[in-house]
């Protein structure tokens, strides 16, 4: 592994994607243009995930994990690529605190809300329940605890009269295929780091407001 913040356009960090599911923030990560990463591989803890179907379509390399040994086997998928930076999206496992041990703020996350609001699932309903104005997604470094962790980038969308769960979560997932590259490149590049435990740097905040 290459030291972090070492990587750029040119000489790109080797950027893996865990997925569960559709793989729409992994589309936009393999898709994006002019970033300081290179997805080298999709890695699903569901065979028939959608997403592995789109990722082979794009030419990059799928792994499925099996039920049992599951991080081991994520371990050596990781390192038999030489991978510098992981890329959660939309993986439905929490990684160990060993597993996140083995790969120290190497593993990025995109999660639904302006955290620390609403971690967990349901975000855009709890988000309209508790009538806040504003709402969106976040990228941070993933830790131990669910939906945690040093934030690299936030986008924001005001939240609409006639808002119904879909269209705020419609909105949302658009921003987060904008955001989630850019803070992954960013991060990757170096323009935003973790000094000291705290993001220095220009973290990405883009806004609909
Ligand atoms: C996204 O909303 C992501 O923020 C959340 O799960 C969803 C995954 O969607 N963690 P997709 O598989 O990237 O389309």
């Amino acid at each position: 592994m290459r030291p972090l913040g070492a990587f750029s356009v040119d000489d790109p960090a080797r950027l893996a994607v865990l997925i569960s599911g559709r793989g729409s923030n992994m589309t936009a990560l393999v898709a994006a243009e002019n970033v300081a990463y290179r997805v080298v591989a999709v890695v699903s803890d569901a065979a028939d995930a959608d997403g592995l179907r789109r990722a082979a379509e794009m030419d990059v390399p799928t792994h499925a994990l099996p039920a049992s040994d599951r991080e081991a086997a994520l371990h050596d998928v990781l390192s038999g690529a030489d991978v510098d930076l992981v890329a959660m999206a939309g993986f439905m496992r929490v990684l160990s605190p060993a597993f996140l041990a083995r790969w120290p703020d190497r593993v990025l996350n995109i999660h639904p809300s302006l955290l620390p609001a609403f971690r967990g699932l349901d975000t855009h309903r709890r988000a309209l329940e508790a009538g806040v104005l504003a709402h969106g997604c976040t990228a941070h470094l993933a830790r131990p605890a669910i939906d945690d962790g040093p934030i690299l980038g936030q986008a924001l969308t005001a939240v609409r009269p006639g808002d119904d769960p879909a269209a705020l979560g419609a909105r949302v997932l658009a921003l987060e295929h904008k955001l989630y590259p850019r803070a992954a490149s960013a991060y990757a590049s170096g323009s935003v780091r973790l000094e000291g435990g705290r993001v220095r740097g220009a973290p990405c905040l883009l806004s609909e407001l």
